[in-house]
């Protein structure tokens, strides 16, 4: 299973510190076979001494240049960061990334041979259409995306069930797993209100490969909860 902690704009580059050490602890502790990735915010990017992978929530598709506020490939190598977070629906939303720069971004990191944990998602008025219209909207965020890519992890996020708490319910997740799985064969995440309360009966659904967790993995006792359950 693959536990993926998603920092979003949470989290300093002194507590990020603590929190790998404090996570490596419990690693060793247990030696869990699980994957454990973390993206922690940009200025908290480092090379770490861990286990788990740490890799970068978003840059930009050049390895450096005049793109300010970015950051590009060089930046990344100093780290040796070489895993990426790409579509998800926070930057498509407020920051207004198109299908287009999504997948021109996804080709760029593709080409440099990054591992890519790409997000897709649908709003709370596609699900209540039903999951035709689910499914429509989730495939048209694959156009321009090499769903064959050997280094690609999905992540199905439902926009609606991002950090409100309500997680989609096991029958949603099943039948769009299921749905995405005949589109797909790479490893599938769920993400959306993952927390230690639903952890276990989400990691039991069928076409789940495991999690993206955001508010859940802000605390290194809750998140290593889930990846132990
Ligand atoms: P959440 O976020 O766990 O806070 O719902 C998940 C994500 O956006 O990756």
């Amino acid at each position: 299973m693959i536990f993926a902690a998603n920092f979003k704009t949470n989290h300093t580059r002194a507590t990020t510190q603590t929190y790998i050490q404090e996570l490596n602890q419990k690693i060793e502790a247990t030696s869990t076979p699980n994957d454990i990735y973390i993206f922690p915010p940009a200025t908290a990017l480092n090379k770490f001494d861990t286990k788990a992978t740490v890799g970068t929530q978003n840059a930009y598709p050049s390895k450096n240049g005049a793109y300010t506020g970015e950051i590009g490939v060089d930046q990344l190598d100093e780290f040796a960061i070489k895993t990426i977070l790409i579509g998800h629906s926070e930057r498509r939303e407020h920051l207004r990334e198109s299908q287009e720069i999504v997948a021109e971004k996804f080709s760029f990191f593709l080409n440099e041979g990054f591992e890519i944990i790409y997000c897709i998602g649908e709003p709370l008025e596609i699900r209540e259409q039903g999951d035709k219209a689910v499914m429509e909207y989730l495939l048209a965020q694959f156009e321009g995306i090499d769903t064959t890519y050997e280094n690609l992890i999905i992540a199905y996020e439902p926009i609606w069930a991002i950090g409100t708490g309500r997680s989609a319910t096991v029958e949603e997740i099943a039948s769009t797993h299921k749905a995405l799985r005949a589109s797909v064969t790479k490893p599938l995440l769920y993400g959306g209100s993952a927390k230690p309360a639903n952890i276990k009966e989400i990691i039991s659904i069928d076409n789940v490969d495991g999690v993206l967790v955001g508010s859940a993995s802000l605390n290194v006792e809750s998140f290593f909860e889930m990846v132990t359950t």
